[in-house]
């Protein structure tokens, strides 16, 4: 190797074309030896190291010392080589995945492309949603870390209420300095999507929600604090608990197949006036009774009911504090909602015996939904 900083004998222009011409001889020799990622990574160092690069000792042994005259016709020189040496990596690197004659050994086995596939509740969420799609209905999602407020607040869950105690909820620490509807926790439920979405839009509404929520409860075969929810919501003039029905009859034949019945049983959710529960007969047994509905005939699948007023009342009352119009006036319009278990729905779909396998990231099993 030549050295580092060739003689300069004076800097007049034939001197300097003639050491330039020598470096730029040296780059080019070195350019065709780039063959690996090594030798590109030397000749990187070589040239335009930060510390020993020889460009920068160029300059510092030249550019400084040249008479004022001088300093133009060096500088272009310089340039003119710094762009010859990154012309020849962008050439190197851009030829790389070319094989390269004499390495090239046809007969190896090629390296194969992995194709990923649609998580199972992935998969399963989007078909729900889709069922509804195909009914009008638009998406809505809303974030996992909630406040209080919509969580349970506007939904009807009052500080203190006992309802409150059928979602053990996770919370986020430090949060005790605020007020109470303020405080962050991560959501237990889709509904709070409910409230979001009528703060942002006036009826007629019909919308689902898809999305991740979280409780505090123990991990076994049937719970994850980590699960999945596909939320509806239909707000609109005379809007009856027969569309309620009707909705979710329609819904449950779309996607298990037209030969499954729904029934609903009362119940009570706090934003909800009636609440129902809504059963579809065992898809494994036809509703004979069998070991996974219980000898039943009956599986039980999502929450629902009338939107009740006072959930109305308090979207209203942020509107106004929104300086936005009380628009869910509840002389005009009515709605139904509706709340269902993405994951339960994937396991009984897919034969999954333990919830666990669906977060596991287990290859093994999730190859088998490729
Ligand atoms: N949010 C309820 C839960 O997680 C499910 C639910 C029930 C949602 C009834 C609804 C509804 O929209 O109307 O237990």
């Amino acid at each position: 190797m030549s050295a580092a900083i060739p003689e300069l004998k004076q800097f007049d222009e034939a001197e300097l074309d003639r050491v330039f011409a020598e470096l730029e001889a040296e780059v080019s020799a070195q350019a065709r030896a780039l063959t690996s990622d090594e030798a590109m990574e030397a000749f990187r160092l070589e040239w335009l190291g930060r510390k020993q690069g020889r460009l920068g000792q160029l300059s510092a042994a030249w550019l400084k010392s040249a008479p004022v005259e001088a300093k133009k016709l060096l500088g272009v020189r310089f340039n003119k080589l710094k762009a010859q040496i990154e012309e020849a990596r962008a050439s190197t690197a851009a030829t790389e995945a070319r094989p390269v004659g004499a390495g090239l050994d046809v007969t190896l086995p090629g390296s194969a492309q992995r194709v990923g596939s649609e998580h199972p509740l992935v998969k399963t969420m989007a078909e729900i949603v889709s069922v509804f799609q195909r009914m009008g209905y638009s998406v809505g999602l809303g974030p996992e870390v909630e406040t209080d407020f919509y969580n349970f607040e506007a939904l009807n869950f009052p500080p203190n209420h006992p309802a409150r105690d059928t979602q053990d909820t996770l919370v986020v620490a430090g949060q005790e300095g605020k007020p109470l509807r303020e405080r962050l926790l991560m959501r237990t439920h889709t509904s709070p999507v409910q409230i979001r979405s009528m703060l942002e839009q006036a009826p007629p509404l019909r919308l689902v929600i898809p999305g991740k929520v979280h409780r505090n409860d123990a991990a076994d075969a049937t719970h994850s604090p980590v699960f999945h929810q596909v939320e509806g919501l239909c707000v609109d003039t005379n809007i009856t608990f027969s569309d309620l029905k009707g909705t979710l009859d329609f819904a449950m034949k779309a996607f298990f197949g037209s030969a499954v019945k729904t029934r609903f049983f009362p119940s009570f959710f706090p934003f909800t006036e009636p609440s129902a529960d809504v059963q579809i007969s065992c898809i494994f047994c036809g509703g004979k009774g069998c070991r996974k509905c219980k000898h039943s005939g009956w599986i039980e699948l999502l929450g629902c009911g009338m939107v009740d007023p006072a959930v109305f009342e308090s979207v209203n009352q942020r509107r106004v504090e929104m300086g936005r119009e009380p628009v869910y006036d509840t002389k005009k319009i009515s709605g139904f909602a509706f709340g269902m278990g993405v994951d339960r729905i994937a396991m009984m779909k897919y034969g999954i015996s333990d919830i666990g396998l669906l977060y596991s990231g287990d290859m093994r099993f999730l190859e088998q939904f490729a």
